[in-house]
């Protein structure tokens, strides 16, 4: 069994209530840190780590922490990005819904090293059942002095709040969070300057994942190097995968990083292999936004390694042969899926979401979901296949956020890997499927 850092307790009857979860041994890292590390030991702590951010950049956290401007006189704020939309990814509303007080205990340490005296949850619309859960758990621990002012007589003092979206992708992006909670529409901002100079109401912010900010209760309590030793290269600790799709055993799992793919898809312990016999066809790894790989490269890389469930592995061979972990959304697909239908449905979430700002992406998502619709229906012709190559050609790369890029990358894979069942569907003038 891999270590379990952030589903360790998951199924414990009653872990959302305070008693529970600190008879378990929460909220022990607040104690110890706030009476032995000063902040910037634990920032220390956490680049030890090597924990990455898990919301889809893997940007390293403790590294994005040092960027924080401690010399600006305007207050800090850390912010937790809760908006968990991306299609096929459902790992953090998991934490969120079962285990409200290890993402607080997180909170309150992120806060403390980067000297934040007001933090925020940023919850996705949808995710109201969940938004009560944290408010309830928010309100046991200023009720038992791990919120508040003077924390545990430590002269520490933090004000969390929870806030709702409205319900929009977009808003997952950290710049478009950040207006959101000031109130205005979620469009992202140009960068730079980047958060951690000029970013809630203009100060110094970081944004992090909820996956991210949970697993530091442990990292505070073992110590950087500990988790450090857990995974492969510069893939360090456990990273949840919400794994969905034609396997027999869909789910959130825990998995240390480095495991192998086909290990991950095929054993009981995870996935339990594909539905009723069928046959392993794709698997899009991080979410709807990184590239899709057919079985051939999602089990081995084009060099014939084994591919590994990490940052590194998943990614050899770029993008003519990789992926990426991004969020750790998995989806897999079996023989009877198509590919091309499959695309219609991302093109048109990303096309529904597009904030406007960019004319590549705005008029680029509309142009691929219309495109794709008339392949999928029978009226497309062998241009228009090299037309949507040439329109996700033009968006990537030129836009303002990466949800342009989130929205192209999918289109360029599918065609590089699965270009004949696009030019069956011409042929044939109907979905063969
Ligand atoms: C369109 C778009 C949607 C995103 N949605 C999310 C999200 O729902 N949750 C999240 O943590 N990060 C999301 N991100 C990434 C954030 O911008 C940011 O990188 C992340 O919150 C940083 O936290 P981390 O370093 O802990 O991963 C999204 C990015 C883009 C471009
Ligand atoms: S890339 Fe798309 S979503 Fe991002 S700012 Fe531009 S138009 Fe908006």
């Amino acid at each position: 069994m891999a270590t379990q850092i952030l589903l360790n307790n998951i199924d414990v009857p009653g872990l959302a209530n305070f008693e529970v979860y600190r008879q378990l041994g929460g909220y022990s890292s607040v104690v110890k840190t706030l009476k032995n590390l000063t902040p910037d030991q634990v920032t220390g702590e956490v680049t030890k780590s090597g924990l990455r951010g898990r919301g889809g950049a893997g940007f390293p956290a403790g590294m994005k922490w040092g960027f924080i401007d401690k010399k600006s006189e305007k207050p800090r704020y850390f912010v937790c990005n809760f908006d968990e939309s991306e299609p096929g990814t459902f790992k953090d509303r998991y934490i969120g819904q079962r285990n409200p007080h290890q993402l607080i205990e997180g909170m309150i340490l992120g806060a403390y090293a980067l000297g934040a005296g007001s933090a925020y949850i940023y919850v996705r619309g949808e995710l109201f059942y969940v938004l009560r859960i944290i408010e309830k758990a928010i309100e046991e621990a200023y009720k038992q002095g791990f919120l508040g002012q003077n924390i545990l007589g430590s002269g520490y003092s933090l004000d969390l709040y929870c806030q709702p979206g409205a319900g929009a992708y977009i808003c997952g992006e950290e710049t478009a969070l950040l207006e959101s909670l000031e109130g205005k529409r979620g469009n992202p901002r140009i960068k730079p300057p980047f958060p951690a100079l000029v970013g809630l109401y203009g100060c110094p912010t970081v944004v992090n994942n909820v996956e991210t900010i949970a697993a530091l209760p442990w990292i505070l309590n073992n110590g950087g190097e500990a988790y450090a030793a857990i995974g492969v290269e510069n893939s360090k600790g456990t990273k949840l995968i919400s794994a969905c799709g034609h396997i027999k055993k869909p789910g959130v799992y825990e998995i240390e990083l480095g495991l192998p793919v086909e290990e991950f898809i095929y054993s009981d312990e995870y996935c339990g292999g594909i539905r009723n016999g069928h046959k392993l066809k794709a698997v899009v790894a991080g979410g709807s936004s990184v590239p899709i790989l057919p079985a051939s490269l999602i089990l081995k890389t084009a060099a014939g390694e084994p591919r590994l469930m990490s940052y590194e592995s998943l990614s050899e061979g770029g993008f003519q042969s990789g992926t990426m972990l991004g969020s750790g959304g998995f989806i897999v697909m079996d023989e009877t899926t198509c590919i091309v239908k499959n695309l219609l449905t991302f093109a048109r979430f990303y096309h529904h979401e597009s904030c406007g700002q960019c004319s590549p992406c705005r008029e680029g998502t509309s142009w691929m979901e219309k495109i794709l619709h008339r392949i999928e229906n029978g009226q497309g012709t062998m241009k228009d296949i090299d037309l949507l190559v040439s329109v996700s050609k033009h968006i990537e790369g030129n836009t303002i956020c990466p949800l342009g890029d989130a929205a192209a990358w999918p289109v360029a894979s599918a065609i590089r890997h699965f270009r004949e069942e696009f030019e069956e569907h011409v042929k044939l003038q109907k979905c063969p499927f």
